[in-house]
C-alpha cells in the first residue's frame, strides 16, 4: 500500500503537491468512494478518478528504454509545445518518464505507464544506481576529487556518490571528463553538487540505471524492456 497522493503522482497525471491539492479539494474518488480523509493508503489496482478522469485505466503495461537526445524535454507535454520524450516513441499507451533528465542531458531515461514500477524505481529507500558521465568546466584536483567522493552537502543533505571516477582531464580545453554514480533522484543534482565543488558542467550524459546501460542505441533511439528486465527491476524493492 502506498500513500493516495504518491500513487497519482506515480501514475505521471500530475506532481504530487498538485495531488495533494486535488485531494484537499474533495476531487478523488477511490473505488467509488470520494476521498475525505487525509494519509489515506491505497494499492495500484485499485480505480481511483482524479478530477473526473480515471487514472489507471485497466491498460497494457509498457516499458520502454530510450536514449534520450539532447533538447526534448522528459515530460508528458510541454507549455511551450516543445518536442517531449513522449513524442520519440510511438505508442497509444498513456506512457511518462520514469524521473527526469534535463533539456541539455542525454542518456537512458525509462518510460511507462506502470505506476507502480514508478514508485519502485523512484523511492529513495530503493537505492537505484544512476551512473553520469559528465563533462566539466575546469580541472578538477585530486583534493576535489577526494571532497566529491566524500559527499557534497545540497540543500542540507549530503549527497555520497557511489562512484567517482576521473576519465579524462585536458590542459587545453580546460576541461575534465568524470563518470559520478548517486542513487539521489534530486533535480539537477549532479550538476549542483559540480558547482559546488566548483566546476559548471558542460555536458551531461545518463550511462545506466541499476544493470541497464544504452548498449546497442544511438541518441533518439529506444528499445523494450524484456520481461527479464522488468522482473529484475521489480525485485529492487
Ligand atoms: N542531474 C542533473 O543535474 N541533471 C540531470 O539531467 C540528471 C541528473
Amino acid at each position: 500500500m502506498e500513500r493516495l497522493q504518491k500513487v497519482i503522482a506515480n501514475s505521471g497525471f500530475c506532481s504530487r503537491r498538485k495531488a495533494e491539492e486535488y485531494i484537499e479539494q474533495g476531487k478523488v474518488v477511490v473505488n467509488g468512494k470520494r476521498v475525505e480523509e487525509h494519509g489515506m493508503k491505497v494499492n495500484y489496482d485499485d480505480e481511483i478518478i482524479v478530477d473526473g478522469q480515471l487514472l489507471n485505466a485497466k491498460e497494457e503495461k509498457e516499458y520502454y528504454l530510450l536514449y534520450k537526445p539532447q533538447g526534448v524535454i522528459s515530460s508528458v507535454s510541454d507549455e511551450k509545445g516543445r518536442k517531449t520524450v513522449v513524442d520519440l516513441i510511438p505508442t497509444k499507451a498513456r506512457i511518462y518518464p520514469v524521473g527526469r533528465l534535463d533539456f541539455n542531458t542525454t542518456g537512458l531515461l525509462l518510460l511507462t505507464n506502470d505506476g507502480e514500477l514508478t514508485g519502485i524505481l523512484t523511492h529513495p529507500s530503493h537505492k537505484v544506481e544512476k551512473v553520469y558521465r559528465a563533462k566539466v568546466e575546469g580541472i578538477v584536483t585530486p583534493k576535489e576529487f577526494m571532497e566529491l567522493k566524500n559527499g557534497i552537502e545540497i540543500e542540507r543533505r549530503k549527497v555520497i556518490p557511489t562512484y567517482v571516477k576521473i576519465i579524462k582531464k585536458n590542459e587545453t580545453s580546460n576541461t575534465t571528463s568524470l563518470y559520478i554514480g548517486i542513487q539521489e533522484g534530486r533535480n539537477h543534482i549532479v550538476k549542483k553538487m559540480l558547482l559546488e565543488l566548483g566546476h559548471e558542467v558542460l555536458k551531461l550524459k545518463r550511462e545506466s540505471l541499476a544493470f541497464l546501460t544504452l548498449e546497442g542505441l544511438k541518441p533518439g533511439e529506444y528499445r523494450t524492456l524484456t520481461i527479464k528486465e522488468i522482473k529484475k527491476l521489480y525485485s529492487l524493492k
